[in-house]
């Protein structure tokens, strides 16, 4: 077949891209596939897409030929050298203005350079974050596309009729700028992280807290998914909760007690040092995730150092488990509330106009932190599109308030236990400290310049004759202190 029909071409046949294709199919789009291993192909029309619209080509330029115009060539492989290897593949069969989108799971600065060589070339390029895992691609994933702006006209529609729907909207929108898409896909497996360390540790506090087995705890979850927690992960986890082995006994005390972790947390993490944001609640719970996998050296430790002795607790159990879904909430508020100081940076640096209500709503459906907590998200960023800190809305703003006795209940109670919230407790930090005008940094300013004479500034309203605004001052703090400054004032 040589006639230009297809609407769009995928290449990649591993189960995520088998069901994109089913998808697309469904949603009445007529979709050319190929893959490296050819004999894939046959195998996959042969199979799962018998009776259907698919068209199976055996190489690149057989695709290309059948591809409506302009082209839209979607690869999902493996990340790295596969995609720059196809991009390769199909150039010689593209012209000016057609579309390659990578919907795999590229590190972003590799698209931000693909897109810059391809749109030098003519060739517009998307990359686009997609998330939902395999089932979330067969029935409506989270689409995240950002790159060539002149490409979304192009891809919209089917992007959009592929991608989960959420009370009528589609959980697919532009992004923003070059590399946005894969950015915003990698700040979204972070929070991923966050969420799931702040569910690990309330599991934790009910069971060794309050002394609770897990169908107890099961019921609890199955409670608090009729709240402001309502998301995917507290569903499965209250399922999980109640799945039993074999012998009839709960499941999860069975399993070994070291997380495993794909990168993508750690990514955030490093690109939240890197621009300098505190984005601490995922580098908490990437800590977490590492230190749990020091299980020999726990289980050494938990021998040889002892923590406070586990007592009843003498409290009302149900206010203290109103008070801990409090603190899930409002930690959970703070780590969103991290992820977008993040991209918010993000764009600065990068020069993106993100679209911030835009990338609420996308994951809203079809991934794993879909939420109704998402929903407030999306409105308060549509509400004020420039909004500083989600903590700023009045709606968050509320909702910390009312949460805040509680949520210090929850540390202060589990820190006389002696089990450890790294999640909630930075997040709590955080919120101290964001909302301290003066905070000690002053000391730690003075000890700069007191052993390596890195000068300070002065405070707003304690300026004098020797304190002088907007200068770096450095002191002779002692006898032998010299008066070179080491550098100038770089806090
Ligand atoms: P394959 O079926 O030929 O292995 C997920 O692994 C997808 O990425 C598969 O479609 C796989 O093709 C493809 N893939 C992995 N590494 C690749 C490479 N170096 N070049 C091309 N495709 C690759």
């Amino acid at each position: 077949m040589s006639e230009a029909v297809a609407d769009i071409g995928l290449i990649g046949l591993a189960v995520m891209g088998q069901n994109l294709i089913l998808n697309m199919n469904d949603k009445g789009f007529t979709v050319a596939c190929y893959n490296r291993t050819v004999s894939k192909v046959d195998h996959f029309l042969a199979n799962e897409a018998k009776g259907t619209h698919i068209i199976g080509c055996h190489s690149v330029e057989e695709l290309c030929k059948v591809l409506k115009r302009p082209r839209r060539v979607m690869l999902l492989v493996k990340a790295g050298a596969a995609v720059d290897s196809f991009i390769d593949q199909l150039l010689p069969y593209l012209e000016k203005g057609d579309i390659i989108i990578d919907g795999g799971n590229s590190h972003y600065p590799d698209s931000i350079r693909r897109c810059k060589e391809l749109e030098a070339k003519g060739i517009n390029f998307v990359g686009m974050g997609v998330s939902g895992g395999e089932e979330g691609a067969r029935n409506g994933p989270s689409l995240m596309p950002g790159g060539s702006e002149a490409a979304w006209p192009h891809i919209k529609d089917i992007m959009q009729k592929t991608a989960a729907q959420v009370e009528g909207e589609p959980c697919c929108d532009w992004v923003g700028g070059t590399g946005s898409g894969h950015y915003v896909k990698m700040v979204h497996n972070g929070i991923e992280y966050g969420d799931m360390q702040l569910i690990a540790e309330a599991y934790d506090i009910l069971k060794r807290g309050l002394g609770l087995d897990e169908d107890e705890i099961a019921d609890i979850f199955a409670k608090w998914e009729e709240g402001v927690l309502k998301s995917f992960l507290i569903e499965i986890t209250r399922d999980i909760l109640r799945f039993k082995d074999t012998d009839g006994k709960p499941i999860v005390p069975k399993i070994l007690d070291k997380a495993g972790q794909k990168g993508t947390g750690k990514w955030t993490a490093i690109d939240a040092l890197d621009r300098g944001i505190p984005v601490t609640l995922i580098g908490e719970a990437v800590f977490a995730r590492c230190l749990s996998a020091l299980k020999d050296e726990r289980v050494r430790a938990s021998k040889i150092i002892s923590g406070p002795k586990p007592e009843p607790f003498q409290g009302d159990k149900q206010q203290f488990i109103n008070d801990l879904e409090q603190a899930l909430y409002a930690s959970k508020i703070i780590s969103y509330t991290q992820g977008f100081m993040l991209m918010r940076q993000a764009a600065k640096d990068n020069d993106w106009d993100l679209n911030n209500a835009g990338i609420a709503a996308m994951w809203r459906g079809g991934c794993i932190i879909k939420s109704v907590f998402l929903k407030d998200i999306t409105a308060a960023y549509r509400q004020n599109p420039n909004l500083e800190s989600l903590i700023f809305a009045p709606f968050f703003a509320k909702a910390l308030e009312q949460a805040q006795a509680g949520w210090r209940r929850v540390n202060a109670q589990a820190s006389l236990w002696g089990i450890p919230i790294p999640a909630h407790g930075t997040a709590l930090s955080f919120f101290d400290g964001y909302r301290t005008a003066v905070l000690p940094a002053n000391l730690i300013q003075a000890q700069r310049d007191y052993f390596g004479a890195h000068t300070f500034r002065v405070m707003p309203g304690q300026e004098n004759d020797h304190l002088k605004d907007g200068e770096d001052i450095h002191l002779k703090w002692t006898a032998n202190s010299g008066d070179v400054s080491s550098s100038t004032y770089n806090a």
